[in-house]
């Protein structure tokens, strides 16, 4: 069959691998009552007036809506206190991502990131034709800051930092990414990956305030899939140097972040104390997760997203596929850990007790 000739850095590329969802585990194993642990997610349904300017907004989808998203930047902006042309928005965090390697990245360049970490890093670098340079987490599967810099050569020219940490749910304090910054030379853009950042304990410090205004070469990214529980609906959000802002705009796809996103992401940004007692209630499950874990005798490292990480290391796929037949679905990365995001206490619990079989 002919389909044309592929870019060889595409042929190349392994295919993204979403979270499984519950109607394949239902096809696969006859259970009816699984719940998804697997991807991240918030489980609260949208607040009313998310939905409420939803259904207002889909009266106008026979129109486009605004290419900017203007209307989130606005809010964006006013949230964190900075310029408005300060935000881009995007078809989620991983929009903006793919826009920031389209606008630095060429063929032959390198990109650092520390490894174990998105997936979608060494995807976006393959598509570029680019190296993916990696860097060990330390002992403790932190981000290892100063192999970080250390691996930055003259070809390096974006570094990615995700911030927690995905899978390993470690974070680095504000102080600590300061001290990495300024060891940075400033024509290489950093990327700040905080898709999780409403669920870091406040002590590690605000990225925005403390460290956006110092260093022009830093580009923070930030998701309204996660805390905001609007992933079915794509919108994520860039701050970084106006000038910077205005290089990554040219990348955004036209129209990107659609009309009912749009709405439902202000709603969303205009009423966020609604949040704090569901990002209130995720935390305090994740401490009773990991106390519940450490009495069980498992090692896990210091979470600060929604979700744990096991390193199971060669046990990974085996005990995947044992709590996915007891309805527990969780996101294995085969020879190395499993990540479990955290759910409802009652999810979290049908986690616990399909572990429970299993000696650390
Ligand atoms: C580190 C990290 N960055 C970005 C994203 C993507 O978020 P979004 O839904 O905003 O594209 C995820 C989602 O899993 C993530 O783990």
């Amino acid at each position: 069959m002919r389909h044309g000739r592929v870019r060889p850095a595409i042929a190349a590329l392994p295919a993204y691998r979403p979270g499984r969802s519950i109607a394949q585990v239902q096809q696969d194993h006859g259970v009816t009552d699984s719940v998804k642990l697997a991807s991240n997610e918030n489980p609260f349904g949208p607040i009313p007036e998310v939905l409420e300017a939803i259904n207002a907004a889909a009266a106008d989808i026979n129109r486009y809506a605004d290419h900017r998203a203007q209307p989130v930047r606005d809010a964006v902006a006013a949230m964190l206190g900075v310029d408005s042309n300060a935000v881009t928005v995007g078809c989620g965090s991983v929009g903006l991502i793919q826009q920031l390697f389209l606008t630095f990245v060429d063929a032959g360049d390198e990109v650092v990131s520390p490894w174990r970490s998105f997936e979608v890093y060494p995807i976006e670098t393959m598509m570029m034709g680019a190296t993916f340079v990696t860097t060990a987490l330390t002992a403790e599967l932190e981000l290892d800051l100063d192999a970080v810099v250390s691996a930055i050569t003259d070809k390096t020219k974006l570094v990615l930092l995700a911030n927690p940490n995905n899978p390993s749910g470690t974070a680095r304090t504000v102080a600590q990414l300061d001290a990495a910054l300024a060891a940075i030379p400033d024509d290489v853009v950093v990327l700040l990956d905080e898709a999780y950042r409403e669920f870091v304990d406040p002590e590690f410090g605000d990225s925005v305030r403390e460290l956006l205004p110092r260093y022009p070469n830093l580009a923070i990214s930030r998701s309204m899939s996660k805390a905001f529980g609007l992933a079915g609906l794509r919108t994520g959000y860039l701050v970084a140097d106006p000038e910077l802002i205005v290089e990554v705009d040219k990348m955004l796809v036209p129209f990107a972040v659609n009309g009912l996103a749009q709405a439902a992401a202000v709603a969303a940004v205009q009423h966020r104390d609604k949040y704090q007692p569901m990002i209130d209630l995720v935390r305090s499950e994740r401490s009773r997760v990991v106390g519940e874990l450490q009495k069980m005798g498992w090692n896990v490292p210091r979470p600060q997203g929604n979700f744990v990480y096991l390193p199971l290391a060669e046990r990974t796929d085996a005990v995947a596929l044992d709590l996915e037949r007891s309805g527990v679905i969780t996101r294995p990365f085969s020879g190395e850990g499993l990540r479990v995001t955290i759910g409802l206490a009652s999810e979290n619990d049908r986690f616990l007790a399909a572990l429970s079989h299993y000696t650390p």
